[in-house]
């Protein structure tokens, strides 16, 4: 079992818990003596029992309120409906939330969290690797609506996080490894001990080291949301890889999912790394996308990319913001200028495209 610790101060004093081991979800045990799980209607089938009777069996009066699976639940139109749900329950300020599922679920369920009686504590149980390392820690919560994604949201921490590793065996190959790229991400911020870790013997929700990956991969997050909850700075390196992964989300339509756009977005931030002189981290940044296989690109001209790079972060004549590395653990949000992009995109394109 790894205990790890998440302390905020000002403007946003929290300070909770975050459980990692094999059967956490079995532990789950909270103060408040109603709750809501707030579940992905897929992963409430296979997980909820288990979450309930952890709950009840410490004196919780518990309902389930399922919310349709992955990204559907992302909408106005659920967090109306999970917001009814609560109000009918009769749901006071000393009531609370679970959330059980991927960084959707929990990105809805902590929103409505933050939206009923202006505020009620809520509990994430992730159920992806995504969500596990990323998603649940530092308190973004959100939905979209149909002019973009993450437009309307709150900060509003978790009071605890349990991570329960067995859950992850059901979880579809395909999509651990999404999660597996925002892993690998954060050993390039930090240290190349945790990429090796990925790399070694194809990572998977089996992996004896399982444990250990998602404790220090979660440690990373932790760390840098501390020095910048509200991400004016350091924060904004987790973006690295995400630029040109927003792009290849944009034109595939999502039919890229996003950890694998996040793959090739890695791998194209390590070739403007090496044109800039940087450290060479391109045959890490292959070798994740070796053991990755995201799906195939469509055929792509960077005049095909570079708009949707240029709206993604402020960009100018001088260039396109964008997270370099200058060698493992060394992040830097600079202005990359065009002619680098497009050097880095002929290298990127002569490897997947010839
Ligand atoms: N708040 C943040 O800081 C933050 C950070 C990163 C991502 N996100 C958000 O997270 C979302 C993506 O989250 P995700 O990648 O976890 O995907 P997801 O929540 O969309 O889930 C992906 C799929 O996996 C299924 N699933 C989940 N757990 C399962 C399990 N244990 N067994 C079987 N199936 C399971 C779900 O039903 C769904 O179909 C995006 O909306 C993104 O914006 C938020
Ligand atoms: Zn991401």
């Amino acid at each position: 079992m790894a205990e790890l610790h998440v302390q905020l101060n000002t403007p946003m004093r929290a300070e909770y818990p975050i459980h990692v081991s094999h059967g956490a979800l079995g532990m789950v045990h909270i103060p408040e003596s109603r709750v809501a799980i707030v579940a992905d209607e897929a992963v409430a089938l296979l997980h909820a029992p288990t979450l309930q009777a952890a709950l009840e069996k410490h004196g919780s009066q518990v309902h389930l309120v399922t919310v349709p699976t992955g990204e559907r639940a992302k909408t106005l139109e659920v967090l109306g409906n999970v917001l009814s749900r609560l109000a009918q329950l009769g749901f006071t300020r000393d009531s609370a939330l679970v959330t059980l599922g991927g960084g959707a679920t929990s990105d809805l369920g902590g929103y409505a969290a933050s939206s009923f009686l202006r505020g009620i504590r809520f509990y994430v149980c992730p159920t992806t690797l995504l969500a596990m390392v990323d998603a649940s820690v530092g308190g973004k919560t959100g939905v979209n609506i149909p002019e973009g994604k993450n437009l309307v949201g709150a900060f509003h921490q978790p009071s605890a996080v349990w991570a329960d590793l067995s859950v992850l065996e059901t979880l579809p190959a395909r999509t651990f490894r999404e999660g597996a790229a925002e892993t690998f991400k954060h050993g390039l911020l930090t240290d190349g001990a945790l990429c090796d870790a990925v790399l070694e013997a194809g990572f998977n929700a089996r992996s004896e080291k399982l444990e250990r990956v998602v404790a220090d991969a979660v440690q990373v997050k932790i760390d840098i949301v501390q020095r910048d909850p509200l991400e004016v700075g350091d924060r904004a390196f987790l973006n690295f890889g995400h630029t040109l992964a927003h792009a290849l989300e944009a034109v595939t339509q999502h039919q890229l999912p996003h950890g694998e756009a996040v793959g090739y977005g890695m791998h194209f931030a390590a070739l403007i790394g090496k044109h800039l002189g940087y450290e060479d981290l391109t045959a890490k940044t292959r070798a994740f996308l070796n053991y990755q296989k995201p799906g195939a690109l469509p055929h792509l001209e960077f005049s095909d990319v570079m708009p949707f790079m240029a709206r993604d972060k402020k960009a100018d004549s001088g260039g396109v913001r964008f997270v370099t590395l200058q060698r493992i653990g060394a992040p830097k949000l600079e202005r990359v200028a065009g002619n680098v992009l497009e050097e880095a995109w002929k290298a990127f394109a002569a490897e997947f495209w010839t």
